[in-house]
């Protein structure tokens, strides 16, 4: 008889499910439309940037929600069987993307802290703490970097959920799937 105290799970609970699509949707959105700020006029940019700001600062938050959830409730193990560089390489790459996400908008909120115009996530705070010409260069370099880093670990995360489900053919991206039977 199996042994009833070792329960294997195999696939996300459902809050684990949704704050996953809730983060992959705005981090869709931001990485996207991101890269237009730059060259908008002022007035336009400072209207953007509430709504940029308000979903960074979401985005912030709900990465601190997933790890407190992910630290009490296990994920899933990867299939049987996988070769150990593509272990490493799943382990890097959610690292990476745990920690790049939640590093960007701190480089965000620096950078508007030192640009020549306001930034008010959600319309009600300003970040600003007066302007700094070198101190913004910096933390733009930063922003603008570390978005480029997120969007090659997130073109290799669906690279590798793709892999996993044409070519694999296992449960790795059905069990996150919304509605996905595993
Ligand atoms: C997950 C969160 C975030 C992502 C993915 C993101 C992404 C981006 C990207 C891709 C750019 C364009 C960078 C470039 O042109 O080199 C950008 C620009 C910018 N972001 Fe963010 N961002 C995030 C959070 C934030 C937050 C929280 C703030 C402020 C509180 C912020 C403020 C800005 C500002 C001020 C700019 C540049 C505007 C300019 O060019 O002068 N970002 N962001």
């Amino acid at each position: 008889m199996a042994d009833q105290s070792v329960t294997t799970q195999n696939k996300y609970d459902g809050v684990a499910k949704t704050l996953h699509w809730i983060v992959a949707l705005l981090m869709l959105v931001m990485l996207t439309f991101g890269w237009t700020l730059e060259d908008m006029p002022l007035e336009e940019k400072v209207q953007t940037l509430v709504i940029h700001s308000s979903l960074g600062l979401s985005v912030f938050i709900l990465m601190f929600i997933r790890l407190y959830w992910r630290s009490n409730h296990t994920p899933p193990a990867l299939p049987e069987g996988m070769p150990g560089w593509q272990v490493a390489a799943s382990k890097f790459s959610h690292h990476g993307l745990y920690f790049f996400t939640i590093l960007q908008p701190i480089f965000g909120v620096g950078q508007s802290m030192f640009a020549d115009y306001e930034v008010t996530p959600f319309g009600l705070l300003s970040v600003h703490a007066g302007a700094n010409e070198s101190l913004y260069q910096i933390f733009h370099v930063l922003h603008g970097l570390n978005g480029r880093i997120l969007v090659a670990l997130v073109l290799l995360h669906l690279g590798a959920a793709l892999y996993h489900h044409f070519v694999q053919k296992d449960s790795v991206l059905k069990r996150m799937l919304p509605y996905g039977r595993v």
